[in-house]
Protein backbone atom coordinates (compact mmCIF):
# COMPACT_ATOMS: atom_id res chain seq x y z
CA UNK A 1 0.00 0.00 0.00
CA UNK A 2 1.74 2.70 -1.43
CA UNK A 3 1.18 6.25 0.51
CA UNK A 4 -1.09 7.61 -1.44
CA UNK A 5 -3.27 4.49 -0.76
CA UNK A 6 -2.97 5.28 3.07
CA UNK A 7 -4.09 8.82 3.02
CA UNK A 8 -7.11 8.07 0.80
CA UNK A 9 -7.82 5.51 3.19
CA UNK A 10 -7.53 7.50 6.38
CA UNK A 11 -9.70 10.13 4.98
CA UNK A 12 -12.50 7.99 3.18
CA UNK A 13 -12.80 5.91 6.56
CA UNK A 14 -13.37 8.98 8.88
CA UNK A 15 -15.36 10.77 6.04
CA UNK A 16 -17.68 7.47 6.44
CA UNK A 17 -17.64 8.54 9.92
CA UNK A 18 -19.25 12.29 9.75
CA UNK A 19 -15.93 14.22 8.94
CA UNK A 20 -15.16 16.98 7.03
CA UNK A 21 -11.85 17.05 4.79
CA UNK A 22 -10.39 20.21 5.41
CA UNK A 23 -7.35 21.07 3.50
CA UNK A 24 -3.78 21.38 5.38
CA UNK A 25 -2.20 24.50 5.73
CA UNK A 26 1.51 25.41 4.75
CA UNK A 27 4.62 24.70 7.35
CA UNK A 28 4.37 28.26 8.21
CA UNK A 29 1.85 29.36 10.78
CA UNK A 30 -0.33 32.58 10.82
CA UNK A 31 1.20 35.91 11.66
CA UNK A 32 1.15 36.60 15.48
CA UNK A 33 2.30 32.64 16.52
CA UNK A 34 4.92 32.49 18.54
CA UNK A 35 6.64 29.14 16.90
CA UNK A 36 8.12 29.07 13.80
CA UNK A 37 6.82 26.28 11.55
CA UNK A 38 3.78 24.14 12.06
CA UNK A 39 4.70 21.67 14.30
CA UNK A 40 1.71 19.25 14.58
CA UNK A 41 -1.76 19.15 12.85
CA UNK A 42 -4.05 20.96 15.43
CA UNK A 43 -1.57 23.96 15.62
CA UNK A 44 -3.67 25.70 12.59
CA UNK A 45 -6.38 24.83 14.24
CA UNK A 46 -6.12 26.25 17.76
CA UNK A 47 -8.94 28.55 17.94
CA UNK A 48 -11.46 25.95 17.17
CA UNK A 49 -10.38 23.48 20.18
CA UNK A 50 -10.42 26.52 21.95
CA UNK A 51 -14.22 27.17 21.46
CA UNK A 52 -14.27 29.09 17.86
CA UNK A 53 -17.00 27.44 15.74
CA UNK A 54 -15.55 25.57 12.69
CA UNK A 55 -16.89 26.28 9.06
CA UNK A 56 -17.17 22.76 8.32
CA UNK A 57 -18.73 21.45 11.72
CA UNK A 58 -17.50 19.54 14.73
CA UNK A 59 -15.27 16.52 13.08
CA UNK A 60 -12.52 17.32 10.47
CA UNK A 61 -10.14 15.03 9.17
CA UNK A 62 -6.65 16.53 7.45
CA UNK A 63 -3.31 15.80 6.30
CA UNK A 64 -1.23 18.35 7.51
CA UNK A 65 3.00 18.45 6.70
CA UNK A 66 4.85 19.57 9.99
CA UNK A 67 8.32 20.06 10.90
CA UNK A 68 10.26 19.45 14.13
CA UNK A 69 13.85 21.09 14.80
CA UNK A 70 13.20 19.53 18.27
CA UNK A 71 14.10 16.31 16.55
CA UNK A 72 17.23 17.18 14.24
CA UNK A 73 20.07 15.12 16.41
CA UNK A 74 17.99 12.40 15.76
CA UNK A 75 17.80 12.16 12.31
CA UNK A 76 19.19 8.98 11.13
CA UNK A 77 17.58 6.77 12.83
CA UNK A 78 14.54 4.72 12.12
CA UNK A 79 11.52 6.84 13.02
CA UNK A 80 12.49 10.29 12.86
CA UNK A 81 12.39 13.14 9.69
CA UNK A 82 12.59 16.87 9.76
CA UNK A 83 9.50 17.61 7.86
CA UNK A 84 6.56 14.86 7.89
CA UNK A 85 3.10 14.21 7.23
CA UNK A 86 0.31 13.69 9.83
CA UNK A 87 -2.60 12.13 9.24
CA UNK A 88 -5.21 14.27 11.67
CA UNK A 89 -8.63 14.02 13.06
CA UNK A 90 -10.55 16.21 15.17
CA UNK A 91 -13.83 16.05 17.70
CA UNK A 92 -13.83 19.42 18.48
CA UNK A 93 -16.85 19.03 21.35
CA UNK A 94 -17.99 16.07 19.69
CA UNK A 95 -17.93 12.99 20.21
CA UNK A 96 -15.15 11.44 23.51
CA UNK A 97 -11.85 9.87 23.57
CA UNK A 98 -13.17 6.08 23.81
CA UNK A 99 -14.38 6.39 21.19
CA UNK A 100 -12.09 8.27 18.89
CA UNK A 101 -9.61 5.31 20.07
CA UNK A 102 -12.41 2.68 18.95
CA UNK A 103 -11.94 3.86 15.47
CA UNK A 104 -8.59 4.28 15.29
CA UNK A 105 -7.99 0.34 16.36
CA UNK A 106 -11.32 -0.96 13.97
CA UNK A 107 -8.95 1.31 11.20
CA UNK A 108 -5.29 0.05 11.86
CA UNK A 109 -7.00 -3.72 11.90
CA UNK A 110 -9.86 -4.15 9.65
CA UNK A 111 -8.95 -1.34 7.28
CA UNK A 112 -5.07 -1.37 7.09
CA UNK A 113 -4.92 -5.17 8.24
CA UNK A 114 -2.32 -4.72 11.06
CA UNK A 115 -2.46 -8.10 13.13
CA UNK A 116 -3.96 -6.75 16.69
CA UNK A 117 -1.57 -9.12 18.59
CA UNK A 118 1.27 -6.17 17.35
CA UNK A 119 -0.01 -3.47 18.96
CA UNK A 120 0.09 -1.39 22.30
CA UNK A 121 -1.30 0.82 24.21
CA UNK A 122 0.09 3.64 26.46
CA UNK A 123 -2.55 6.22 28.56
CA UNK A 124 -2.09 8.79 31.01
CA UNK A 125 -1.98 7.35 34.48
CA UNK A 126 -2.36 10.69 36.56
CA UNK A 127 -0.46 13.01 38.53
CA UNK A 128 -1.56 15.33 41.29
CA UNK A 129 -3.79 17.05 39.32
CA UNK A 130 -5.47 15.20 36.88
CA UNK A 131 -6.72 11.70 37.72
CA UNK A 132 -6.43 8.76 35.63
CA UNK A 133 -7.50 8.22 32.01
CA UNK A 134 -9.59 5.26 33.18
CA UNK A 135 -11.57 5.72 29.96
CA UNK A 136 -8.70 5.09 27.37
CA UNK A 137 -8.16 2.15 29.58
CA UNK A 138 -10.87 0.40 29.29
CA UNK A 139 -11.48 1.14 26.17
CA UNK A 140 -7.90 -0.79 25.24
CA UNK A 141 -9.13 -3.77 28.13
CA UNK A 142 -12.07 -4.35 25.92
CA UNK A 143 -10.43 -4.39 22.87
CA UNK A 144 -8.00 -7.36 24.32
CA UNK A 145 -4.53 -4.38 23.46
CA UNK A 146 -2.18 -4.53 26.37
CA UNK A 147 -2.00 -0.82 28.04
CA UNK A 148 1.35 0.79 29.94
CA UNK A 149 0.54 3.93 32.06
CA UNK A 150 2.97 6.92 32.30
CA UNK A 151 2.40 10.44 33.67
CA UNK A 152 4.61 13.01 31.48
CA UNK A 153 4.69 10.49 28.28
CA UNK A 154 0.82 10.76 28.04
CA UNK A 155 0.63 14.03 28.39
CA UNK A 156 0.56 16.56 25.26
CA UNK A 157 1.15 20.41 24.77
CA UNK A 158 2.31 22.22 22.12
CA UNK A 159 4.15 24.87 23.81
CA UNK A 160 4.43 26.12 27.20
CA UNK A 161 0.76 27.67 27.10
CA UNK A 162 -2.62 26.58 25.67
CA UNK A 163 -4.69 23.58 25.16
CA UNK A 164 -3.46 20.50 26.01
CA UNK A 165 -4.53 16.98 27.80
CA UNK A 166 -3.31 13.96 28.58
CA UNK A 167 -3.17 11.59 25.57
CA UNK A 168 -3.03 7.77 24.64
CA UNK A 169 -0.83 6.59 21.77
CA UNK A 170 -1.24 3.69 20.16
CA UNK A 171 2.48 1.44 18.96
CA UNK A 172 3.14 -1.30 16.34
CA UNK A 173 5.79 -4.27 16.99
CA UNK A 174 8.18 -3.78 14.73
CA UNK A 175 10.50 -6.28 15.61
CA UNK A 176 11.12 -9.56 13.80
CA UNK A 177 10.60 -11.61 17.03
CA UNK A 178 6.87 -11.74 18.89
CA UNK A 179 6.11 -8.59 20.80
CA UNK A 180 7.74 -8.20 23.86
CA UNK A 181 8.89 -5.67 26.84
CA UNK A 182 6.49 -2.83 26.74
CA UNK A 183 6.61 0.77 24.51
CA UNK A 184 9.12 2.85 26.97
CA UNK A 185 11.30 -0.18 27.69
CA UNK A 186 11.70 -1.24 24.03
CA UNK A 187 11.85 0.67 21.17
CA UNK A 188 11.06 -2.17 18.14
CA UNK A 189 7.29 -0.60 19.49
CA UNK A 190 7.10 2.57 17.44
CA UNK A 191 4.72 5.04 18.36
CA UNK A 192 2.52 6.03 15.09
CA UNK A 193 -0.94 7.43 16.59
CA UNK A 194 -1.64 9.70 19.18
CA UNK A 195 -5.01 10.55 20.83
CA UNK A 196 -4.85 13.72 22.70
CA UNK A 197 -8.40 14.39 25.09
CA UNK A 198 -7.35 18.00 24.83
CA UNK A 199 -9.88 19.39 27.73
CA UNK A 200 -7.50 21.48 29.07
CA UNK A 201 -5.33 24.80 28.72
CA UNK A 202 -2.57 25.92 30.51
CA UNK A 203 -2.27 29.44 31.47
CA UNK A 204 1.41 31.56 31.45
CA UNK A 205 1.29 31.15 35.50
CA UNK A 206 1.45 27.33 34.63
CA UNK A 207 -2.55 26.47 35.98
CA UNK A 208 -4.51 24.34 33.95
CA UNK A 209 -8.30 25.34 33.05
CA UNK A 210 -11.24 23.34 31.62
CA UNK A 211 -11.38 23.81 27.35
CA UNK A 212 -14.93 25.70 26.85
CA UNK A 213 -15.22 22.53 25.08
CA UNK A 214 -13.86 18.70 25.62
CA UNK A 215 -12.05 17.67 22.11
CA UNK A 216 -9.89 15.17 20.70
CA UNK A 217 -7.10 15.57 18.61
CA UNK A 218 -5.46 12.67 16.90
CA UNK A 219 -1.98 12.40 14.87
CA UNK A 220 -0.85 9.67 12.90
CA UNK A 221 2.67 9.78 11.59
CA UNK A 222 2.07 9.16 7.39
CA UNK A 223 5.60 7.74 6.88
CA UNK A 224 5.79 5.38 9.78
CA UNK A 225 2.62 3.86 9.10
CA UNK A 226 3.51 3.70 5.15
CA UNK A 227 6.74 2.16 6.62
CA UNK A 228 5.29 -0.66 9.19
CA UNK A 229 2.52 -1.48 5.84
CA UNK A 230 5.33 -1.82 3.27
CA UNK A 231 7.04 -3.95 5.36
CA UNK A 232 9.92 -1.88 6.14
CA UNK A 233 11.91 -1.56 8.90
CA UNK A 234 12.76 2.25 8.71
CA UNK A 235 10.97 5.25 7.04
CA UNK A 236 13.77 6.19 5.05
CA UNK A 237 12.26 2.77 3.32
CA UNK A 238 9.06 3.84 2.82
CA UNK A 239 7.78 4.43 -1.05
CA UNK A 240 8.31 8.40 -0.47
CA UNK A 241 12.07 7.79 -0.77
CA UNK A 242 12.10 5.68 -3.62
CA UNK A 243 13.80 8.24 -6.03
CA UNK A 244 15.67 9.64 -3.53
CA UNK A 245 17.56 5.86 -2.77
CA UNK A 246 17.83 5.97 -6.15
CA UNK A 247 19.46 8.73 -7.48
CA UNK A 248 21.18 10.25 -4.63
CA UNK A 249 23.59 7.41 -3.91
CA UNK A 250 23.83 7.61 -7.82
CA UNK A 251 25.06 11.27 -7.64
CA UNK A 252 26.89 10.45 -4.24
CA UNK A 253 29.03 7.87 -2.45
CA UNK A 254 27.48 8.05 1.46
CA UNK A 255 27.22 5.94 4.14
CA UNK A 256 23.78 4.92 5.07
CA UNK A 257 23.24 7.27 7.95
CA UNK A 258 24.78 10.15 5.84
CA UNK A 259 22.60 8.94 3.34
CA UNK A 260 19.70 9.78 5.80
CA UNK A 261 20.29 12.83 6.67
CA UNK A 262 21.19 14.15 3.34
CA UNK A 263 17.75 12.71 1.99
CA UNK A 264 15.91 14.00 5.19
CA UNK A 265 17.61 17.72 4.64
CA UNK A 266 17.49 18.40 1.49
CA UNK A 267 13.72 17.20 1.08
CA UNK A 268 12.91 19.43 4.17
CA UNK A 269 14.75 22.24 2.75
CA UNK A 270 12.94 21.76 -0.33
CA UNK A 271 9.65 21.76 1.34
CA UNK A 272 10.49 24.96 3.41
CA UNK A 273 11.75 26.76 -0.01
CA UNK A 274 8.47 25.50 -1.45
CA UNK A 275 6.63 27.07 1.50
CA UNK A 276 8.58 30.48 0.94
CA UNK A 277 11.15 30.64 3.06
CA UNK A 278 14.11 31.46 1.71
CA UNK A 279 17.76 30.98 4.04
CA UNK A 280 18.54 33.73 6.22
CA UNK A 281 20.40 34.42 9.88
CA UNK A 282 17.14 34.64 11.95
CA UNK A 283 13.77 32.43 12.69
CA UNK A 284 12.52 30.33 9.73
CA UNK A 285 15.32 31.18 7.33
CA UNK A 286 18.07 30.28 10.02
CA UNK A 287 16.42 26.50 10.57
CA UNK A 288 16.52 26.31 6.45
CA UNK A 289 19.95 27.83 6.62
CA UNK A 290 21.14 24.80 9.23
CA UNK A 291 19.72 22.25 6.79
CA UNK A 292 21.56 23.40 4.14
CA UNK A 293 24.12 23.55 5.72
CA UNK A 294 24.46 20.32 7.02
CA UNK A 295 24.14 18.80 4.13
CA UNK A 296 27.02 20.26 2.43
CA UNK A 297 29.23 19.50 5.50
CA UNK A 298 28.33 15.82 5.08
CA UNK A 299 28.46 16.14 1.35
CA UNK A 300 31.90 17.83 1.40
CA UNK A 301 33.96 16.05 4.26
CA UNK A 302 34.61 13.42 1.74
CA UNK A 303 34.63 15.39 -1.28
CA UNK A 304 34.69 18.91 -1.77
CA UNK A 305 33.36 19.23 -5.15
CA UNK A 306 30.52 18.04 -4.66
CA UNK A 307 27.25 20.59 -5.39
CA UNK A 308 24.03 21.13 -5.05
CA UNK A 309 23.74 21.84 -8.76
CA UNK A 310 24.05 18.42 -9.78
CA UNK A 311 20.84 17.49 -8.03
CA UNK A 312 18.38 15.51 -10.37
CA UNK A 313 15.27 17.51 -11.01
CA UNK A 314 13.02 14.41 -10.23
CA UNK A 315 13.91 14.98 -6.41
CA UNK A 316 12.74 18.34 -6.65
CA UNK A 317 9.67 17.60 -8.87
CA UNK A 318 9.15 14.53 -6.67
CA UNK A 319 8.82 16.52 -3.56
CA UNK A 320 6.95 19.71 -4.28
CA UNK A 321 4.41 17.54 -6.12
CA UNK A 322 3.84 15.22 -3.05
CA UNK A 323 3.68 18.37 -1.08
CA UNK A 324 1.25 20.11 -3.37
CA UNK A 325 3.30 22.57 -3.83
CA UNK A 326 3.52 25.47 -6.92
CA UNK A 327 6.88 26.73 -7.20
CA UNK A 328 9.03 26.58 -10.18
CA UNK A 329 11.64 23.62 -9.45
CA UNK A 330 14.50 26.08 -11.10
CA UNK A 331 13.57 28.68 -8.72
CA UNK A 332 14.00 25.71 -5.48
CA UNK A 333 17.44 25.02 -7.30
CA UNK A 334 18.22 28.25 -7.40
CA UNK A 335 17.88 29.05 -3.69
CA UNK A 336 19.60 26.02 -2.29
CA UNK A 337 22.79 26.94 -4.97
CA UNK A 338 22.96 30.52 -3.74
CA UNK A 339 23.33 29.19 -0.31
CA UNK A 340 25.88 27.02 -0.78
CA UNK A 341 28.06 29.51 -2.19
CA UNK A 342 27.61 32.02 0.56
CA UNK A 343 27.87 28.93 2.74
CA UNK A 344 31.77 27.99 0.53
CA UNK A 345 32.57 31.64 0.42
CA UNK A 346 32.22 32.32 4.56
CA UNK A 347 34.40 28.40 4.98
CA UNK A 348 37.19 30.07 3.06
CA UNK A 349 37.18 32.81 4.95
CA UNK A 350 37.09 30.81 7.65
CA UNK A 351 39.87 29.23 6.48
CA UNK A 352 41.71 32.16 6.03
CA UNK A 353 41.40 34.16 9.74
CA UNK A 354 41.86 30.77 11.55
CA UNK A 355 45.49 30.18 9.70
CA UNK A 356 46.52 33.51 11.55
CA UNK A 357 49.17 33.32 14.11
CA UNK A 358 46.64 34.57 16.96
CA UNK A 359 44.51 31.43 16.53
CA UNK A 360 46.93 28.68 16.50
CA UNK A 361 46.26 28.09 20.28
CA UNK A 362 43.36 27.07 22.05
CA UNK A 363 40.89 29.26 21.48
CA UNK A 364 39.03 31.05 24.13
CA UNK A 365 35.41 32.76 24.44
CA UNK A 366 36.51 35.82 23.71
CA UNK A 367 38.02 34.65 20.49
CA UNK A 368 34.97 32.63 19.33
CA UNK A 369 32.74 36.01 20.09
CA UNK A 370 35.37 37.85 17.79
CA UNK A 371 35.02 35.18 15.35
CA UNK A 372 31.24 35.76 15.35
CA UNK A 373 30.97 39.48 15.39
CA UNK A 374 33.46 40.41 13.12
CA UNK A 375 33.87 37.37 10.98
CA UNK A 376 30.64 35.98 10.98
CA UNK A 377 31.54 32.63 12.33
CA UNK A 378 29.94 30.57 14.58
CA UNK A 379 31.07 28.65 16.77
CA UNK A 380 30.27 25.56 15.44
CA UNK A 381 31.92 26.12 12.08
CA UNK A 382 35.24 27.40 13.36
CA UNK A 383 35.34 23.88 15.89
CA UNK A 384 34.62 22.06 12.48
CA UNK A 385 37.57 23.80 10.26
CA UNK A 386 40.21 23.24 13.12
CA UNK A 387 42.38 20.37 12.52
CA UNK A 388 41.56 17.62 15.42
N1 LIG B 1 -1.33 16.86 18.47
C1 LIG B 1 -0.97 15.51 18.73
C2 LIG B 1 0.43 15.20 18.29
O1 LIG B 1 1.01 15.97 17.56
C3 LIG B 1 -1.95 14.57 18.11
O2 LIG B 1 0.96 14.18 18.68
Amino acid sequence: MNTDHVIRTFVEYFEDRGHRRITGSTLLPPTGDPVLFTTSGMHPLTPYLEGRPHPLGRRLVNVQRCLRTTDLEEIGDSTHLTVFEMLGTWSLGDYEGPLSLDWGYGLLTDGFGIDPGLLHATVFGGDDRIGPDTASSELWQERGVPVELTVEDNWWDNGPTGPCGPDSEIFIWTGATPPESTPTGDDRWVEVWNHVMMRHRRLDDGSLVPLPQRNVDTGLGLERLAAVLQGRTSVFDCDLFDPWRRLVPALWELDEPSLRLVCDHLRSAMVVIGDGVRPANTGRGYVLRRLVRRVLTVLWRDDPSRGLGDLPDELILHTLDHFRQEMDTDDVRRSLIEEERRFSRLLERGRQVLARPRFRGPLDDEDFHYLHDTHGLPRDLVLSLRPE
